[in-house]
């Protein structure tokens, strides 16, 4: 089984999604989910710095990583990471790879991960570049591109347009070279109908919330498994639009008040082995403006659409859930 039909067949398999894809981690981070972020002219810089320090405490989402470049990144290669963040990614390259380059706009995320590739003796390797990815080439080829621009239903940042991008410029800059492998290599999008509950002790507040999918999120109930709707395939064309038009057959009647959006990301293919290196995104929970008593068996469509990278409003005012009539 090749990559392509891995991801097109097998990962859309291994659905429906744990809840508990790494039942070990009970925290939660908010790595830029800073309402600010949305505003692009704040490039993301008001991020207080200890934001991006959560991540390092994500050892499942680390270990995914981590296994996914020692998997991929051939011994002695060369690699480009694209937001380094605080380095740690590049860190994993440079142990197998000959040459890295940790590429952070922001100058003081890049000089902190400096330090810490310093510390981490494998400086003679990674080379931070204080650059625009969006711009940003490698002096030579490369054997693999780390891109971890990540968010739920690819929404708020930019992995689409960078990696897009890059590709283009790549292409332009060593013709007849074959594409590098893309860390992750591939977002999977689902969408499923739920009911959810709005109660904070006592406060009803039908809002869109933030889901660590390694919780127990007691307080959503599928009422259907999740659908995909969309699929990235790094390496290939990425879509334009990201559109969710589904129809859904209840499994489980109940009030449908929300759906929630799932993010599955292949972090590797590992095509020998015919399985996947998963990580989730938080999941998101969209509230219905009118919610709605289904019955087990009823078919439900659900539409939303908008473009990769667009702030959560540009799906939540999309999103239109009805009942399927004969
Ligand atoms: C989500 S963090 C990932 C950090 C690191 N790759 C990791 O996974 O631990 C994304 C990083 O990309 C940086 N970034 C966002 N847009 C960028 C761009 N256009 N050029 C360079 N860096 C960018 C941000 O400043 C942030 O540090």
């Amino acid at each position: 089984m090749g990559k392509d039909q891995l991801v097109k067949e097998g990962l859309k398999l291994s659905l429906p999604f744990s809840k508990e894809a790494c039942p070990g981690q009970d925290f939660r981070y908010t790595w830029g989910m800073a309402k600010h972020d949305e505003d692009k002219s704040s490039k993301g810089q008001l991020i207080p710095a200890p934001h991006h320090f959560f991540p390092l405490q994500d050892a499942a989402r680390l270990g995914v990583f981590k296994e996914a470049i020692e998997q991929t990144v051939p011994k002695d290669g060369k690699v480009v990471e694209l937001g380094g963040g605080t380095g740690v990614l590049s860190f994993f390259a440079a142990r197998r790879a000959a040459k890295v380059w940790c590429v952070e706009r922001d100058p003081v995320l890049a000089d902190m991960a400096e330090k810490l590739i310093a510390g981490n003796a494998v400086a003679d390797r990674v080379e931070v570049v204080v650059a625009d990815a969006m711009e940003y080439l490698p002096p030579e080829p490369v054997d693999a591109v780390i891109c971890s621009m990540l968010d739920v239903g690819l929404l708020r940042k930019k992995q689409v347009a960078v990696v897009e991008s890059f590709k283009r410029r790549y292409r332009q800059a060593f013709p007849g070279r074959e594409l590098p492998v893309f860390i992750p290599e591939a977002s999977i999008l689902a969408a499923q109908p739920v009911r959810q509950s709005f109660d904070f002790c006592g406060y009803q507040a039908p809002v869109t919330l933030i889901c660590d999918p390694a919780a127990r999120n007691e307080g959503t109930t599928g009422l259907a498994d999740p659908v995909v709707y969309q699929m990235a395939i790094y390496g290939q064309d990425l879509p334009s639009m990201l559109v969710g038009e589904l129809e859904v057959r209840m499994a489980t009647g109940g009030a449908l008040n929300a759906v929630r959006f799932i993010t599955k990301n292949a972090v590797a293919i590992l095509v020998k082995e015919k399985r996947t290196l998963d990580w989730f995104n938080f999941y998101l929970v969209a509230p219905l403006a009118r919610p709605m008593l289904v019955a087990a068996g009823e078919v439900v469509r659900i539409r939303f659409n908008y473009e990769p990278g667009a702030g959560i409003s540009a799906l939540t005012t999309t999103l239109k859930v009805s009942r399927k009539t004969a």
